[in-house]
């Protein structure tokens, strides 16, 4: 580490430069060079199913076919009848990704790594949208988080707890967002087929249980990163470029009336829309722009090398090395603080808008998220 990132992450941390024990969130802090972030690799996928069971393969892939510039999906359409929802108070914690370690320990061991004290040759696993919750932190004033970090046989795992806060929300959806929330779900089921050579399928059932991951692997200055995301679906001509370049997410939008509603959609869909996707490496992000009815009235495709230039204009705007800064300082605030190397002790590190991160540490208690199944394996 050179000691200008040195002084400039120092730098980053809570008033007390002796204690060392937050860091702190303010934009100001972050904006320096774009820190390194290699091109993410793909290392492997998995599916889960309509009743969310684990499988080592692709079979939930979905092939994007191209909709008509003014396609008309009314996206309320089987909501009544055609909606399976995944029970979303199952905390599945990081379950899914250990369980994909588990089946591909080899793809993530270079030869001669058994000779490390490390099981896996990473620094940090966790999920896509953990990360991109970090990347959109130093710009978020709604909604706090807390990340659960244990460190075993030297990699550091980070899964998120869920705070009391959503879990209110959660629990407390006016029915008009419990149908928003099915829309989304809707345009990809009129945006995707099965296979290369099938057509969407409108009046199937929409499962949200159903998902297809990807694996990749990464370095964001010196953190090596691997993570897993769903994916949407990928472009089916088979010319097209390998994984993670292929693949397309979609998104579902307002549709923008008025310069004030523009400007919104820059300074905080965009935001999310780059984030998320950025991270894994996925090029493209397709958007269904909807009315107030829930009606698809048109299609715009956002690339995500361009995002940063759209923003541009925009007074005061978000900017995409304030988010990879911070996380990496994050990151190495993590390093740090988690010194305890065992699946019994887990750092809860707790974030509120207009606060710093701050952190606790709690040994064999309700945080544990490591599974035993997991340890055994690891232990091998
Ligand atoms: P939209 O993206 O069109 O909003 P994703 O876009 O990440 O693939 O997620 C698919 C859909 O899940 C979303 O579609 C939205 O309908 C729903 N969804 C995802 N995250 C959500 C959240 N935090 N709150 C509400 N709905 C969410
Ligand atoms: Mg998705
Ligand atoms: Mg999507």
């Amino acid at each position: 580490m050179n000691t200008q990132h040195q002084y400039r992450s120092e730098s980053a941390l809570g008033q007390n430069p002796l204690s060392c024990r937050t860091l702190s969130t303010r934009r100001e802090l972050y904006e320096r060079d774009f820190p390194v972030y290699k091109q993410p690799v793909e290392v492997g996928c998995f599916s889960l199913d309509s009743e969310r069971r684990f499988f080592n393969d692709s079979r939930q892939m979905r092939y994007y076919v191209e909709p008509d510039r003014n396609p008309n999906f009314n996206l309320r359409d089987g909501y009544r009848d055609r909606f399976i929802k995944r029970d979303d108070s199952v905390k599945e914690r990081l379950d899914h990704i250990l369980r994909w370690i588990v089946a591909n320990k080899s793809k993530i061991n270079p030869t001669g790594a058994a000779a490390s004290p490390r099981a896996l040759d990473v620094d940090f696993v966790t999920w896509r949208g953990h990360l991109t919750k970090l990347l959109t932190t130093p710009y978020e004033t709604r909604e706090g988080w807390l990340l659960a970090v244990t460190r075993f046989r030297g990699t550091l795992y980070i899964s998120e707890v869920e705070t009391e806060a959503a879990r209110r929300e959660r629990e407390n959806r006016t029915e008009r967002h419990e149908e928003m929330m099915y829309w989304g779900y809707k345009f990809e089921q009129y945006t995707c087929a099965d296979n290369t050579h099938s057509l969407p399928d409108p009046g199937g059932v929409v499962n949200t249980n159903e998902a297809f991951c990807t694996v990749v692997q990464t370095r964001l200055a010196d953190h090596r990163l691997l993570f897993s995301g769903e994916v949407d679906c990928r472009d089916k001509d088979p010319k097209a470029p390998a994984a993670p370049a292929c693949y397309v997410e979609l998104k579902t939008s307002a549709e923008i009336c008025t310069p004030k509603q523009r400007s919104n959609f820059h300074r905080f869909k965009l935001l999310k829309w780059w984030a998320q996707s950025f991270l894994p490496g996925v090029p493209r992000v397709v958007a269904g722009f909807r009315d107030q009815e829930g009606v698809v009235v048109s299609m715009e495709t956002f690339h995500i090398s361009k995002i940063s230039h759209l923003i541009k204009n925009e007074y005061n705007c978000w900017k995409p090395t304030v988010c990879m800064n911070f996380c990496c300082d994050f990151l190495s605030f993590v390093k740090r603080v988690v010194t305890e190397d065992s699946h019994r002790v887990v750092y809860l590190f707790s974030w509120d808008p207009y606060k710093d991160v701050t952190y606790s540490a709690h040994r064999d208690s309700q945080y544990c998220f490591l599974p035993h199944w997991y340890v055994e394996e690891m232990m091998r």
